[in-house]
């Protein structure tokens, strides 16, 4: 999958540093046209000859060549690339990737590639361990970035523990993966529809009740089908995400009445339907047609009534071809509420998250699944970038829709 691509190989100023020559190697071996940015601190591990020579390219380190005053950029390098892999990535270039500190080619270029990232981490155990790593990596995480986890063994300080860089053949293994994931149209001429974001059930004209919700794992579900050459209808409750890019119809809708008849109207058709959003499950019972005024009033009663559900509503006229997945956020009993849920809807597959496991859930960049299906299978996932949980999903989708 490496032939022909382009790839940024970005080194930073850690012991592993040597590493990166076998893999600059393997690269190249593949077919990949590798471009090398190394740091300054780097060129202090590795020199910049050995790479050139065997990327067959000059090493790019300064903004310019000091001698010609030639203009290195990084904007260009940035569009060049198929994907960049830093490795090894030590804690201050990680923290400097996080928070967008661009004094050096590598971070600059970093901060304009328009490609995948990957990234490598490699330092010491307790630096690793450190709550500000910690931190930084899973901001970079949020930003959609991988992160291959280092190893644990011998590190170069002698003392043994996680923080060992993935090893050269491995990081080779995880962007072969990558790529025939991303060229893989598995979804061609299947119709996707999917719910996403909340619903706001209105009491007056302006108010409502709704939920956190913010749509970014029915959004990042959506996108992630349109990759895999899917035609996607989205139906998205109020939710401030631009539409994803691709083969992506919007459909926006407020009420959980809406987004039912919004899926009503295309779910014959799809061949796949995700019910992602949080439908509120009550919507007053009368919308008041004025704003109600606090008046002298020490309290007030709200009557709701059961919205439908749309799920279950559609799932119960489903037929044979369809593959159906609903989710379950849960605060307890997680995987016999999730089950019950497959049932009473007729389901095909749930996910599960939990808002007792940090990082999962409504607002944040990164969800933590288990997948339950029909037929008994079960899987759970790690705490993941909700792009990268959105593709997990998928495979599970296209697993039992086999
Ligand atoms: O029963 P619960 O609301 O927890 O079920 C969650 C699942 O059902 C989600 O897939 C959600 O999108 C869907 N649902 C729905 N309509 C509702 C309530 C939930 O489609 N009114």
């Amino acid at each position: 999958m490496l032939k022909g691509k382009h790839i940024i190989l970005g080194i930073t100023g850690g012991i592993a540093a040597y590493k990166s020559v076998s893999l600059l190697r393997l690269l190249v071996k593949a077919g990949a046209e590798v471009q090398v940015v190394i740091t300054p601190a780097g060129k202090e591990f590795i020199t910049p000859v050995t790479l050139s020579a065997l990327s067959g390219k000059p090493v790019v380190s300064e903004f310019f060549t000091a001698n010609t005053g030639e203009w290195h950029s990084h904007v260009d390098l940035g569009l060049w690339a198929d994907c960049m892999v830093i490795a090894p990535a030590t804690a201050s270039s990680i923290a400097k990737m996080a928070n967008g500190v661009a004094d050096n080619m590598l971070i600059t270029t970093y901060l304009s590639a328009k490609s995948p990232v990957f990234i490598a981490p490699a330092m010491d155990l307790d630096m690793m361990a450190h709550p500000s790593t910690r931190r930084n990596i899973e901001a970079l995480r949020s930003y959609g970035n991988h992160i291959i986890e280092p190893e644990s063994g011998f590190l170069a300080s002698g003392l043994i523990g996680k923080g060992r860089m993935e090893e050269p053949e491995k990081i080779v293994e995880v962007l072969d993966r990558f790529f025939e994931k991303i060229e893989n149209q598995s979804l061609a001429g299947k119709k996707v529809l999917i719910t996403a974001g909340p619903t706001y059930e209105a009491i007056d004209p302006v108010r409502f009740i709704g939920n956190y919700s913010s749509g970014k794992m029915g959004y990042a579900l959506a996108a992630e089908a349109a990759r895999r050459g899917a035609e996607v209808v989205l139906v998205s409750g109020p939710v401030s995400l631009p539409a994803p890019e691709g083969n992506v119809t919007r459909v926006d809708v407020t009420s959980a009445r809406e987004m039912l008849t919004a899926c009503e109207k295309v779910f014959d058709e799809a061949d796949v339907a995700i019910f992602c959003a949080a439908v509120a499950d009550y919507a007053p019972e009368h919308v008041a047609d004025h704003k109600i005024k606090r008046g002298d009033m020490p309290e007030m009663t709200l009557k709701l009534v059961r919205n439908p559900d749309i799920a279950a509503t559609l799932g119960a006229r489903r037929h044979g071809g369809q593959t159906l997945v609903g989710f379950a956020l849960e605060t307890d009993d997680e995987m016999v509420n999730g089950r019950s849920k497959l049932e009473r809807k007729h389901l095909d597959m749930v996910v599960i998250n939990s808002m007792r496991d940090a990082g999962a859930g409504f607002s944040g960049d990164t969800n933590k699944i288990t997948v339950v299906t029909a037929a008994g299978d079960e899987k759970s996932f790690p705490l993941k970038s909700k792009t990268e949980v959105a593709a997990d999903i998928i495979d599970c989708i296209e697993n039992i829709s086999r």
